[in-house]
């Protein structure tokens, strides 16, 4: 059970395509948050939300689309409840890649275009919210034609060196516009996302790895983002599965030597849990071993936990399984045993999640329902809050 989930997970990520989930949500906050009690010199304040619970120990984020901050009930909902986001698909290559000035390039580097970022940020910073860049060198939505010559898909596949400029190219470009013109909203970039396979070892069926012949893209990749990177902004690997022990190891030893070199500040476990896998334990393993590298932070970026039933029976059981996650990484960060600095839910509410589309089954995986009502999960995971 637990090696058919897992590897279905592992197939099926590998296989992604970009499709939107278009679906439109009918908002309705919860008028009654659930309250987490925190006690302070003596009085005791009630704490209903995520960010406020958790505020000694991580930053809270969730993954979201533009609507959803410029809808005034769901962005109250953002706000109220976490301090990070994530832009679910509109800060990756091919959201940010300008195809026509790409081709019309008159030093054959990538052209990004502005605006695109610029509708995000500035409205990441009206809201007040920082923001995990999410992702800079990705084998899946990066359009094909980044890696032909003359950005046009019917030519031949560019080289190494090629493509290695290119790289740092459009490194620096999106680097430099959302440093120089919006300082401090984005805190983190996912450099390099899903670059290992899940039997450990490199993804290979990878433009990137293809190009290059191996994966030493992934050092280049870093270095490029050091180079332009603020002080501030923190540079992370970012895969999922990263428990299963083969594939662990492997992102471990990468992150070893990326630290040797001063080029990485953390490591990003995505998380897409379900029902069955993985287990508790691997969890602990997960966290254990990456905290024993040193000197490394740790975010858990894409938080959900698959799950088709929709049954009080079954949200009980969600909300618990949520919970034992919680206990594990809450205590590994309160008893120091690693430095976690942020949680990201992949979602705000069960309407719109990237699993129903993904599995191809109607998925209940996040905090908050249909509605935008608290599900038993919000409730035992805020009974860690503090
Ligand atoms: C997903 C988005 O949520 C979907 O809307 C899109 O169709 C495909 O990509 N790992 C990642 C994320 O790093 O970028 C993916 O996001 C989910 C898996």
């Amino acid at each position: 059970m637990k090696k058919v989930s897992s590897v279905f997970l592992g197939i099926a990520i590998s296989l992604l395509l970009f499709v939107g989930c278009g679906k439109t949500p009918q908002p309705t906050p919860s008028k009654q948050p659930e309250k987490a009690t925190e006690t302070t010199g003596g009085s005791t304040r009630m704490v209903s939300s995520l960010k406020e619970g958790f505020a000694n120990d991580f930053t809270v984020g969730v993954a979201i689309d533009l609507y959803q901050l410029k809808d005034a009930e769901l962005s109250a909902l953002i706000r109220e409840q976490f301090n990070s986001i994530t832009m679910g698909n509109t800060m990756k290559p091919e959201a940010i890649l300008d195809q026509k000035g790409c081709e019309e390039s008159k030093d054959g580097m990538p052209v990004i275009n502005e605006d695109v970022l610029k509708k995000q940020l500035s409205l990441a910073k009206e809201n007040g919210l920082k923001m995990r860049g999410h992702t800079l060198v990705w084998h899946n939505q990066t359009p094909p034609w980044f890696f032909c010559e003359k950005y046009d898909v019917s030519n031949d596949k560019i080289d190494k060196e090629t493509l290695k400029k290119r790289l740092e190219s459009y490194i620096q470009k999106v680097l430099t516009y959302c440093q120089e013109n919006y300082p401090g909203v984005v805190y983190a970039w996912d450099v390099v996302n899903e670059p290992f396979s899940d039997a450990g070892g490199y993804r290979t069926e990878s433009n990137w790895y293809e190009i290059y012949g191996d994966a030493s893209y992934i050092e280049d990749a870093f270095a490029a983002a050091k180079k332009y990177a603020d002080k501030d902004v923190k540079l992370f690997l970012n895969d999922y599965n990263s428990y299963m022990p083969n594939k662990r190891d492997s992102m471990v030893e990468e992150v070893k030597k990326l630290v040797a070199k001063g080029l990485i500040d953390g490591v990003g476990f995505q998380s897409h849990w379900d029902m069955s896998y993985p287990d508790v334990s691997l969890l602990e393993e997960e966290i254990e071993k990456f905290s024993s590298i040193g000197n490394l932070e740790i975010q858990y970026t894409e938080i959900d936990m698959h799950n088709t039933d929709k049954s009080k029976e079954s949200m009980q059981a969600q909300a618990k399984r949520y919970k034992d996650f919680f206990e594990v990484i809450v205590k590994a960060d309160r008893e120091k045993k690693a430095n976690i600095t942020n949680v990201t839910f992949w979602g705000l509410n069960d309407e719109v999640t990237w699993l129903t589309s993904f599995r191809g089954e109607t998925s209940y995986p996040l905090l908050f329902d249909e509605n935008n009502k608290k599900k038993p999960c919000f409730d035992s995971i805020m009974q860690l809050a503090k």
